[in-house]
């Protein structure tokens, strides 16, 4: 049994996690995001001071947490990218210490795999091949899985333009709705008609890739058209459109390639509509649905120790301590 140390600075969250085959034993998070709410977007250098500031106190709670000295520890895990570059550095400056100073292995991970993975510490292994749909702040991709400590993840398609998670934020700003944009958009849609607009859903029947610009600027144009339209009810509309599309691409991957589990991950993955509606199509399609709990959608350590810990179970060789970040990490 493996005990890893999982860092994660890729955006606005300081995350610091302790997993041990595949268990959580504690978690620390601090989060930078009041910091940037007035700019309406993340800040990278703001969010890497707030790194700084926060890495020695989340590692020691963490740590408390856990119930774990130094010398129980059997490797540091850190997201290498992809991410904010000067936010990424501050995790992987961290991570390195640790393994120097402790004589420890360190693993570099790549973020969307930290995604999939938080998935495993509450749903336990995946099964031979699964689904994933990656929604978060920077990604909307629907990924093929085999293992994921030794196969490649094979992308499927992404999307061409804006993010889910980007374009409820953006929706957000333009209902002058409060930062991050998908708490507050989904909140504000509880009280609205999700019929009321009929918002165009983009790429349907076209493959796999996905287009959220166009959606953003429908909501932009029907907002300077009718001022006094209700925000609820354009929040509960624009969110419908952006669930519909995303299940519906999601299930037909999994139809398509004859996979029977769909694992929806990422900051969106929170979304109580989008789970909803993700239920009930996977039942009628007969498909297992595993979404994490909420506090392991958003970005946070755990999901990055729980990919170290797979990498360690597998025998996989650690990186060297000149590991550097790479901001734009492909798949
Ligand atoms: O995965 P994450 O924490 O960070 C990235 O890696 O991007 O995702 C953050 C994104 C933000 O765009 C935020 O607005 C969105 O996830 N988000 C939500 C909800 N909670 C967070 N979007 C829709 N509904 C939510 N409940
Ligand atoms: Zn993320």
């Amino acid at each position: 049994m493996a005990v890893v140390l999982g860092i994660e600075t890729s955006c606005d969250e300081t995350g610091v996690g302790v997993v041990a085959d595949g268990r959580v034993l504690g978690a620390a998070l601090a989060s930078s995001m009041d910091e940037h709410a007035r700019f309406g977007g993340v800040v990278p250098e703001i969010a890497a001071r707030a790194h700084l500031e926060s890495l020695t106190p989340c590692l020691l709670s963490a740590m408390e947490q856990a119930q774990v000295k130094p010398g129980e520890i059997d490797a540091i895990a850190v997201t290498s990218g992809p991410g904010l570059a000067t936010a990424l550095q501050t995790g992987l400056a961290a991570a390195k210490a640790l393994a120097f100073g402790w004589d420890k292995p360190l693993y570099g991970v790549h973020h969307l795999a930290g995604h999939v993975a938080a998935d495993t510490l509450e749903h336990g292994p995946l099964p031979a091949r699964s689904i994933a749909l990656i929604v978060s702040g920077g990604h909307t991709s629907l990924l093929l899985l085999g293992d994921l400590a030794r196969d490649p993840i094979v992308h499927l398609g992404d999307t061409v333009d804006d993010a889910a998670g980007e374009a409820f934020d953006k929706v957000a700003r333009l209902l002058g709705l409060a930062y991050p944009g998908g708490p507050a958009v989904s909140r504000a849609a509880l009280d609205g008609d999700r019929a009321a607009i009929a918002f165009p859903r983009a790429m349907l029947g076209q493959g796999y890739r996905f287009s959220f610009s166009g959606l953003k600027s429908a909501v932009a144009r029907q907002v300077e058209r009718e001022p006094d339209l209700s925000v609820p009810d354009v929040a509960a509309s624009f969110q419908e459109a952006v669930v519909d599309v995303l299940t519906r691409k999601a299930v037909a991957a999994c139809l398509e390639h004859g996979i029977d589990t769909l694992v929806i991950v990422g900051g969106v993955a929170a979304n109580a509509r989008l789970r909803e509606v993700a239920a009930e199509r996977c039942a009628a399609a007969g498909l297992a649905l595993r979404v994490p709990p909420p506090a392991l959608c958003t970005d946070n350590g755990l999901m990055i120790a729980a990919v170290g810990d797979l990498l360690v179970e597998a025998g996989h060789p650690a990186a060297a301590l000149d590991l550097s970040a790479d901001p734009s990490a492909p798949l």
